[in-house]
């Protein structure tokens, strides 16, 4: 299978910002530790950050417009708890994505237990750390078989 990792806002900083929360590692390193275990399968992967919405938005039509993955692994940061615009790119693209946080988003501030993409999502992996986007990885390719 061939899968895309999106990373939304302030992802870039990851392993520097809050380590408390997010942890040492780096989004670099992350996106190593998914590489290997991609390889390690047979599948393809790319990896795609940005900090604007805009952008997220056009990397989804993109992805299905082009027809280039056959699911998406997605943590859209911030943006989870409040971007309409992400919700409707996600809803309108024929294309599973997994919602993918590595903090327990239910067991923080109040604002983070709502997400508007959940309900277009396939389904939802939080609190593993970098670990998170590992089991979101295993269940992408559960109902992909
Ligand atoms: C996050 C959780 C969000 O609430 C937060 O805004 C982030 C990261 C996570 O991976 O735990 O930037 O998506």
């Amino acid at each position: 299978m061939k899968i895309l990792v999106l990373n939304g806002v302030n992802l870039n900083l990851t392993g520097l910002r809050e380590k408390g929360v997010y942890g040492t590692e780096t989004l670099a390193e992350i996106n190593a530790k998914i590489a290997a275990n991609c390889a390690a399968h047979g599948d393809e992967v790319d990896f795609y950050q940005s900090n604007s919405e805009g952008l997220l938005v056009d990397k989804l039509h993109e992805a299905f417009l082009n027809k280039l993955y056959d699911g998406i692994l997605f943590n859209a940061g911030a943006y989870t708890h409040y971007s309409y615009a992400l919700r409707d790119a996600i809803a309108a693209i024929d294309l599973p994505v997994v919602e993918v946080h590595m903090s327990n988003v239910q067991a923080r501030e109040e604002f983070r237990h709502k997400s508007v993409i959940s309900e277009v999502c396939r389904g939802t992996v939080c609190g593993f750390g970098a670990g998170s986007y590992l089991a979101a990885l295993e269940g992408l390719r559960y109902i992909l078989k």
